[in-house]
């Protein structure tokens, strides 16, 4: 019989289905909030039993994303804080919203995955027993839609991640560890944006406009709209990143430091007819540069949102008449202003939309499995690393494309146990 231990150094592997007492894990606590460099340290804490719906996964990878750069600053939520207002024991947070991993142990109701099969994990978590959910209604808009990793505690960071058994998926089998972990959150949002908000989903020949083209979410964008027949146009701060936008689909690409675009940010008051005719210029040139990069002048169908305050009035103003700006963040800040009179005027769609449902993660794991999308990993980095990898996260210095953390997995290249 192979003997087994409390604890598992990394880069050992217990016998599969046999979980340790304790585990390595990145931890962030509440003392260490601030900059990501400083914010995560590795721990040894207790590994999680997984209740009657969830699973324990072996992590071999972990995709990094901008919620924990959030978490480590402590801020605009305290998740610690506001875990333990709900009851939680944990004064820690492990972070990790997205993985690659084996199922190592299920609990007792669970029959949708079983222990040894290669799974992804999704981040949206909800309690199945909420009546609107019981009764066929869309989780994302349930009360106890949240996202693990992030909201919830036990993330990717970690050896063992716990999940409910609905946010596991089958790993594509043709990807490395790395490259699994690295793409359902962005992906699935992304999908979620672009084709789930009838009538304004990406169709044959529609105009897309993508801010943040080579980020996490753009590059999943650029393909889910190439790949729906739409024409995607991207938005990016260096042309260094150009080939990578054409090379995923882009129809055309804009630079938005370019000397001809001084209208970001909040909007002048309308009454200042100085500032505002200034803004109007600005914005007036960079539509002109859509309508030039697309080789057309019609407007976007779809205007790719998250960064938000900086360049929402830009995305309203662009936006085609009758069409919608969807945003799912608001990383240059959250106070963006909308002229009503382009809102209401030419009836355009402001739209909300928050990770997504088991069906859109399905979706684009689909489209992963086929090859009709990439998951365009970009750095991988050691577990030791993870801290370093949010920083340069943060300070928008991280490689185009989607970050991964080797967990147990030995090299970027590893696809297998
Ligand atoms: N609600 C959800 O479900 C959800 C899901 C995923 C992500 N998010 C959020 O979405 C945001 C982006 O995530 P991500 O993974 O794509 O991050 P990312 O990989 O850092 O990409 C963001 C991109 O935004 C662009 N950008 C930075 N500053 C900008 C500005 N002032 N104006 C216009 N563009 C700017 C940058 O590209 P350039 O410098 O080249 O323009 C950057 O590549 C984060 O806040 C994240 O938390 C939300």
């Amino acid at each position: 019989m192979t003997e087994t231990k409390d604890l598992y150094e990394l880069g050992e592997t217990p016998p599969l289905g046999h979980v340790p007492k304790q585990m390595y894990a990145s931890l962030i606590r509440p003392e260490r909030f601030g900059d990501p460099s400083d914010a995560f340290e590795v721990e040894v804490v207790d590994v999680p039993t997984p209740e009657a719906n969830q699973v324990l996964v072996w992590v071999m990878a972990a995709g990094v994303n901008y919620n924990n750069v959030w978490a480590s600053l402590g801020t605009p939520v305290d998740v610690i804080g506001a875990r333990q207002k709900q009851g939680a024991q944990e004064d820690f947070h492990i972070g990790g919203s997205d993985a690659s991993g084996i199922v190592w142990a299920v609990g007792d109701s669970v029959s949708s995955v079983k222990v040894g099969d290669e799974v992804v994990l999704s981040c949206g978590s909800w309690d199945e027993s909420d009546p609107d959910i019981v009764s066929g209604g869309n989780p994302a808009f349930s009360p106890t839609f949240k996202i693990w990793g992030y909201e919830l505690n036990y993330g990717s960071f970690a050896q063992f991640a716990l999940v409910d058994h609905y946010q596991c998926f089958p790993k594509p089998p043709q990807h490395s560890w790395a490259a699994a972990s690295a793409y359902m959150l962005v992906g699935a949002t992304a999908y979620r944006q672009l084709l789930s908000w009838e009538p304004h989903v990406v169709n044959e020949g529609d105009p897309v406009l993508v801010w943040g083209a080579t980020g996490g979410l753009g590059v999943m964008a650029l393909q889910i709209v190439k790949a729906r027949g739409g024409i995607p146009i991207a938005v990016v701060s260096d042309e260094s990143k150009y080939d990578m936008c054409y090379e995923l689909g882009a129809h055309g690409v804009i630079n938005r430091k370019d000397p001809e675009f001084t209208h970001w940010g909040r909007l002048p008051d309308v009454d200042d007819g100085e500032a505002f005719g200034k803004w109007m210029q600005g914005v007036r040139a960079f539509g002109k540069k859509f309508w030039e990069v697309l080789g057309d002048r019609r407007s976007p169908k779809i205007v790719f949102e998250h960064p938000g305050e900086g360049t929402i009035p830009t995305s309203v103003f662009l936006c085609d008449n009758g069409g919608m700006v969807v945003i799912c963040a608001g990383t240059t800040g959250y106070n963006a202003d909308v002229d009503l009179r382009y809102l209401w005027m030419r009836q355009k769609r402001l739209q909300g939309s928050h990770f997504a449902t088991t069906e859109e993660c399905s979706g684009l794991n689909d489209m992963i499995i086929s090859g009709s999308v990439d998951p365009v990993l970009s750095d991988v980095y050691q577990f030791d690393q993870i801290g370093e990898a949010h920083q340069a996260m943060m300070e928008n210095r991280h490689a185009p494309g989607n970050m991964s953390i080797l967990v147990n997995a030995s090299d970027r290249e590893q696809t297998s146990i």
